[in-house]
C-alpha cells in the first residue's frame, strides 16, 4: 500500500531539490550572487540576495517538509530566527519562557528586547498552575524549549497545547535539542518552531544558522519581510553546507544517541559523580515524558555534575580528558566530534551566579555531547580524566 505522506528521512534528502535542468546535477545549486539580471517593467522573482537565493530556498522548503508541512525562514544563527520571532511582537507585549531557558535566550529578552518594551515571565512549565499563573493580560505567546538546555529537560508538550488551546495564547518552540525526526512540535500543536540550525541540523561544525518553521501563513509573512528588512539571513554557501549536513540528520541522532547512552550510563555509575542527567535513564527526573515525546534515541546531549570535593581539580580533569585530541573542551552540541563544555562560563555565562544556582548549574557541572566516535574511546577518556580528580 502506498504511503499517505513521505516520509521524515526521504524529505532529509529530497524535499526542496530537484537535479539542475542543465546538467542534472544532483548536488544542491550554490547560488553565491548577491544581485540578478532583471527584465525592466517585468516583476522578478529574483532581485537581490538578501531578499531571495535559491540556495536558500532549497534549505527553507527542505526545513519545511521536515517539520510537516508550512514554511520555514532562516537567519544567520538561532538567536538571529529568536530575534525575528520575537520582533513580530509589539511594545509591552509579554513572552513566558522556562524558568531553564538557553542562556542565550534569557540575555535576548532581558538585555535586548527589554530595551524595546518586550517582557517575560517565567514558568517551570511542569503544571498547567504553573503556565497560567505566568500568563497576565499582555502574554503574546509561550515560548518553550524541549530538551532544555543544560539538565536536558522534557516538557510536556501536550500540557503546553492543552493551556495553550485553553488560553488561547499561542506557542513556540525551540526545538534544537529535539529536531524533527526526533519530535515534530506541530504534532503538540506549536504555531512556529524555531531551531538553531548549528546544531543537529547541520550537523558538522562548520555551519551557524537558524530557522523558524510555522504553518501560520500571516506570520509567515511577517518573517519573511522582516528576513529582507533587517537582512539577518543565512548566507548561501552557509545555506549549503546546511542542506548536506542535514541529510544525514536522522542516521547521525540515532548513532549519537547509541553512544551518549552508553556514555551516560558509564558515567551514572562512576563514585566521583555527584548526578549524572541523560533522558534516555531511568533515573532522569523527566525520563517518562521523554519517551513518550522522543523518537529513536534521546540525542548526544549527556550533562554531568562532579562531586562538589572534587572542585578544585576540574582543570586537571579537562586537561585529562583532552590528552588524545578525541574529546575537546569547547562549546556546542551535536557534532561528529565529542565536546565537553561549561555550562558556567559558556552557554549559561551570561547568567548570575545565583540564577545559574537556582538551576542547578554548580561549578562542577558539564555538559558533554557525545559524538560519532567509538563511545568505548570517548569512556576510556573520560575515565582518564575522572581518575585525576582529587
Ligand atoms: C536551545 C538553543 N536555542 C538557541 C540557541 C542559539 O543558537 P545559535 O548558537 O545558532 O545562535 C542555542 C545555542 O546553543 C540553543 O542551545
Amino acid at each position: 500500500m502506498p504511503k499517505k505522506q513521505i516520509s521524515i528521512d526521504t524529505n532529509l534528502i529530497h524535499a526542496g531539490e530537484k537535479p539542475d535542468k542543465e546538467t542534472g546535477a544532483i548536488a544542491p545549486v550554490l547560488v553565491r550572487t548577491k544581485t540578478y539580471r532583471q527584465q525592466f517593467g517585468k516583476p522578478s522573482k529574483w532581485q537581490y540576495s538578501r531578499g531571495q537565493n535559491p540556495t536558500r530556498s532549497i534549505l527553507e522548503e527542505k526545513l519545511a517538509a521536515l517539520e510537516g508541512g508550512g514554511k520555514a525562514t532562516v537567519y544567520g544563527s538561532g538567536l538571529a530566527a529568536e530575534t525575528m520571532f520575537f520582533m513580530t511582537l509589539r511594545p509591552g507585549d509579554n513572552v513566558v519562557v522556562p524558568e531553564e531557558v538557553y542562556g542565550g535566550t534569557q540575555r535576548l529578552l532581558s538585555k535586548v528586547l527589554g530595551n524595546f518594551g518586550i517582557t517575560f515571565t517565567t514558568s517551570n512549565f511542569k503544571t498547567e498552575k504553573s503556565i497560567t499563573s505566568a500568563i497576565n493580560g499582555k502574554t503574546k505567546c509561550l515560548f518553550v524549549e524541549s530538551l532544555t538546555n543544560p539538565s536536558l529537560n522534557a516538557i510536556d508538550l501536550s500540557l503546553v497545547r492543552d493551556v495553550s488551546q485553553k488560553s488561547g495564547v499561542p506557542y513556540i518552540a525551540d526545538m534544537t535539542f529535539t529536531p524533527p525526526n526526533a519530535t515534530r512540535a506541530y504534532e503538540y500543536g506549536a504555531e512556529a518552531v524555531i531551531h538553531s540550525v548549528s546544531k543537529y541540523i547541520a550537523g558538522h561544525n562548520d555551519v551557524i544558522g537558524g530557522a523558524v518553521a510555522t504553518r501560520n501563513e500571516k506570520l509567515d509573512t511577517e518573517l519573511k519581510f522582516l528576513q529582507r528588512a533587517v537582512g539577518a539571513i543565512l548566507s548561501p554557501d552557509e545555506c549549503y553546507r546546511a542542506i548536506q549536513g542535514s541529510k544525514t540528520l536522522s542516521v547521525r541522532w540515532e548513532a549519537m544517541s547509541k553512544n551518549a547512552k552508553k556514555v551516560a550510563e558509564y558515567l551514572s555509575g562512576n563514585k566521583k559523580m555527584k548526578r549524572t542527567l541523560y533522558p534516555g535513564l531511568e533515573s532522569h527526573p523527566t525520563h517518562e515524558i521523554a519517551k513518550r515525546q522522543i523518537k529513536n534515541g534521546f540525542g548526544a546531549v549527556v550533562s554531568f555534575e562532579i562531586a562538589p570535593e572534587y572542585v578544585n581539580s576540574l582543570r586537571q580533569f579537562v586537561k585529562e580528558v583532552q590528552r588524545k585530541g578525541i574529546i575537546t573542551y569547547g562549546e556546542s552540541l551535536a557534532s561528529p566530534e565529542t565536546l565537553i563544555a561549561y555550562p558556567s562560563t559558556m552557554s549559561h555565562g551570561s547568567l548570575t551566579e545565583q540564577e545559574r544556582e537556582k538551576l542547578g548549574i554548580s561549578r562542577t557541572f558539564f555538559r558533554l555531547s557525545v559524538g560519532l566516535e567509538s563511545p568505548e574511546d570517548v569512556i576510556v577518556e573520560l575515565e582518564r580524566g575522572l581518575k585525576r580528580l582529587e
